[in-house]
């Protein structure tokens, strides 16, 4: 019988895509979500539906009366902007969120969990691209909030106390993006969010000199460096770096998105404002680790991965 999985924050961009993918390729899934940013209609028809926060006992109840296998530990506030305006909600979210799955987990003696990190575990990098080994300094409220989980679910995972083994292992995301990302919402990536500036016929804004850069990688490529870590016994106890391994500035960015609609610099109203607080300038991931151990590679480079997901936000806007 396959495997059942709880995907929480399910509803949201990249727990409703891991969904899609864990349903294709036969698993059973549940998932939780509270809706804050996820969107019912995103959740496939085939997975069981549970609308309700990871820390409301009611819920999670509801969750537990079926068995679950694995726990995709996904749902938490995204933002690092929003984690300066609100740092005691960001906590609550993504900290106590996360013991919360951790208790139910060992209350339900769940064997696997994949929790999604964050690369702004890194904070500034020593060096670029950045290995899994060097340090972990965030420098957003958010990053810590990530690391700090992360660290939650490893401590778990060692621990000798109790009557199971549970296996973690924690993903550090670069900038996931894809469909569904959404296109509205200015805290939730900057690809969708300069598709949607277009899309709507808005000025751009670049916040700094658009020379900060960043390693995006498709969901799709995301969605199959967790699954098939699943049952890889090699997997357990690690943390990974989930990037493409190649750096693209947002001025590139800019220019990428403009071209694929038929615009440039010279019609199209690009602005630039100080940049933001907690800012990771130059960030690239070495996915060495993750190409060794889960036998991964990437399949949608950028330009394809950028073109499937301008296609799908034209359809969106339509
Ligand atoms: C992103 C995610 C974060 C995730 C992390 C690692 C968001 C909001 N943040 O952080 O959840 O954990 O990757 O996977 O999804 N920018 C502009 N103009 C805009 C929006 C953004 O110039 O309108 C710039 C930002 O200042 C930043 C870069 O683009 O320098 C990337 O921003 P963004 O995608 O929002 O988030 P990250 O900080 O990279």
């Amino acid at each position: 019988m396959e495997k059942h999985v709880l995907v929480t924050g399910g509803a949201g961009f990249i727990g409703s895509n891991m969904t899609d993918e864990l349903i294709q390729k036969g698993y059973k899934v549940t998932v939780i979500d509270n809706e804050s940013t996820g969107l019912r209609e995103n959740v496939n028809k085939d997975a069981r539906y549970i609308k309700g926060d990871i820390r409301d006992k009611k819920a999670m109840d509801k969750v537990f009366k079926e068995k679950i296998d694995v726990i995709f530990h996904i749902a938490g506030c995204a933002s690092t902007i929003k984690s300066f305006h609100d740092p005691a909600a960001d906590l609550n979210t993504n900290v106590s969120g996360t013991i919360n799955i951790i208790n139910y987990a060992i209350k339900y003696k769940v064997p696997r969990i994949l929790y999604a990190s964050s690369m702004t575990s890194y904070g500034i990098p020593e060096r670029l691209p950045i290995k899994e080994t060097q340090s972990t300094k965030p420098i957003s409220y958010y990053g810590i909030t990530k690391y700090s989980a992360e660290r939650y679910m490893l401590a778990t995972g060692l621990r000798n106390d109790l009557p199971f083994k549970m296996n973690v292992t924690a993903f550090r995301m670069f900038n996931v993006y894809g469909r569904r990302q959404s296109l509205e919402n200015p805290y939730q990536g900057v690809v969708s969010i300069f598709i949607g500036n277009v899309l709507r016929n808005e000025p751009i804004t670049i916040f700094g000199d658009g020379k900060q850069s960043r390693d995006f990688v498709h969901i799709k490529d995301v969605a199959n460096a967790w699954i098939s870590a699943i049952d890889n016994e090699k997997s357990y106890g690690k943390v990974f770096n989930i990037g493409s391994g190649i750096r693209v500035s947002i001025n590139e960015l800019v220019d990428v998105i403009l071209r694929s609609f038929g615009k440039g610099r010279k019609n199209y109203k690009v602005i630039y404002k100080k940049e933001r607080p907690g800012d990771q300038k130059y960030m690239q991931a070495d996915i060495s680790k993750a190409k060794k151990i889960l036998n991964w590679k990437i399949q949608i480079p950028f330009e394809k991965g950028m073109k499937d997901t301008i296609e799908w936000a034209m359809q969106v806007y339509k």
